[in-house]
């Protein structure tokens, strides 16, 4: 929609259906261009059917509780399961003059159903439906990202399977420190990323309790049966206090900081690609097809989607702080400033499952320079051959090719050896005259790490939410 037709859409408030739900209160209608600053159907568009469900949950305990009549009710339902078809099939656009999506979604029932439709309402206030809309919404897509970072996972643990003798060389103020291989790197990179799906699935431990019910701030004088609703929203059980659950956005800061911390995760194996993948080191080769190129520098082939992930890490940190300056100093309960969590919320949501995606397209179609990097560890022992090694005592243990003894540690420690082939190294020094001993060479150790990797990923898919009133294809649907 145009910015036009936007401004049109406003100056169009006339039906009553569409009147903003406070409207009894005022004699003059609300200025166009008020309407259009206030409100927020545009970011919380992607949360109608959350909303659809949340109205559906409610209408039904309504008529269980005989608040409205099983007849209303029935009617109510129905009307809200014909939205959900005609906005998923497209015949039904969201109005970007309502005041957001409860309004635009119960101005729509009226339209259907007529005065029943009012009744949705009831026992309800917008400050318990956002809270409940926002918990739903999570619930709902977060299990989707949690996949997006196994499938990352999955993606470096097999990448790291083809490597476990691939020597790479380990950095320590990015300065050559030890000799390891690629699959302990890669392995690393999926370490972080599951500590990733550790937060997610701990951070949405803490919402399964439903705040609806909570109304505007201090509950309903109706018998309304909180504990129903939560129960058909697959909600554990219901929030305990009214004020805390129309002003808590604890979940927005709490999932917003692991995207934070996950950012962080991707923008450091991003400078790393980057970093791997100039002339200088050249350990990796990204395909074309994730590369861009230069018109007056032929020559180069550009890893601008690493440098585009490292770069939007900025947006997500700043999202957080966005949040957190919002929230800071709000009195209880409601204040409209919370209206303005959801684009932050949003925006580090999308950024790091847009990133997560790419990455993971990336690094899995990248072609790995095994030469380049042995060559570059092979550095590591030229360097040792090179010193003075004679008076060099090293203490050593698990040793298995070599006598032990007991040394003092000095600059050899700084060997793990993971291969046998700088067990060998360590051997030619020794019969240089130098008194030390090789360590075993430990490459099963990586096969342990991986095995480790692995066996945790079981655990991470098996997240217990059910999605009410929504096919498990509509889990990522977003509505626009
Ligand atoms: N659009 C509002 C939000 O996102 C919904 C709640 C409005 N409540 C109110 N009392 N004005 O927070």
């Amino acid at each position: 929609m145009t910015k036009d037709e936007q401004t049109n859409s406003h100056a169009a408030l006339t039906d009553d259906n569409h009147k903003a739900l406070w409207s009894g209160r005022f004699a003059e209608g609300p200025d166009a261009s008020a309407v259009e600053f206030e409100t927020s159907i545009y970011v919380d568009e992607r949360m109608a059917l959350d909303d659809i469900a949340g109205s559906i949950a409610h209408a039904t305990m309504l008529g269980e509780c005989g608040i409205i009549s099983a007849e209303e009710s029935k009617q109510i339902v129905k009307g809200l399961e014909s939205i959900k078809n005609d906005l998923k099939n497209g015949s039904l656009k969201i109005d970007y003059s309502a005041e957001d999506i409860h309004s635009f979604i119960e101005a729509s029932l009226t339209d259907r159903i007529g005065e029943a439709g009012k009744k949705l309402h009831t026992g309800r206030s917008r400050n318990d439906q956002i809270a409940l809309d926002e918990g739903l919404y999570l619930r709902r897509v977060i299990p989707s990202l949690v996949q997006d970072i196994i499938t990352l996972i999955k993606t470096l643990v097999e990448i790291a399977s083809q490597h476990k003798e691939t020597l790479l060389t380990g950095f320590t103020h990015l300065q050559h420190a030890q000799p390891g291989t690629l699959a302990q790197h890669l392995l690393a990179w999926a370490t972080m990323l599951s500590r990733d799906v550790e937060r997610l699935k701990d951070s949405l431990k803490r919402i399964s309790l439903s705040p609806l019910g909570s109304g505007a701030l201090m509950g309903s004088t109706l018998p309304l049966n909180r504990e129903r609703t939560a129960e058909l929203l697959g909600f554990d059980s219901v929030t305990l206090n009214s004020l805390d659950s129309v002003s808590d956005r604890d979940y927005c800061l709490e999932f917003t900081s692991d995207f934070a911390i996950l950012q962080s995760h991707l923008s450091r194996m991003c400078e790393e690609v980057v970093l791997w993948s100039t002339v200088e080191f050249g350990f990796i080769d990204l395909r074309e097809k994730w590369s861009t190129g230069s018109s007056i520098m032929p020559q180069k082939k550009n890893p601008d989607f690493a440098e585009l992930i490292r770069g939007r890490t900025g947006k997500v940190y700043g999202d957080l702080i966005n949040l957190f300056t919002m929230i800071k100093a709000l009195p209880l309960a409601y204040d409209r400033d919370l209206q303005e969590d959801k684009e932050p919320l949003f925006d580090a949501l999308d950024t790091v499952q847009a990133n997560v995606k790419i990455f993971t397209a990336m690094i899995a179609t990248a072609r790995w320079n095994v030469e380049r990097m042995e060559k570059r560890c092979a550095f590591l022992e030229r360097a040792i051959k090179k010193m003075n090694l004679s008076n060099v005592r090293v203490r050593c243990a698990q040793v298995s090719t070599l006598e032990a003894n007991s040394f003092d540690m000095l600059v050899l420690r700084a060997f793990h050896p993971f291969t046998e082939q700088i067990a060998h190294l360590l051997l030619s020094i020794t019969r240089q005259g130098g008194t030390i001993v090789a360590y075993k060479a430990r490459a099963e150790r990586i096969q342990e790490e991986m095995q480790g990797v692995s066996k945790a990923i079981p655990s991470y898919t098996k997240i217990p939410l059910t999605v009410p009133f929504l096919e498990d294809h509509e889990r990522n649907l977003v509505v626009i």
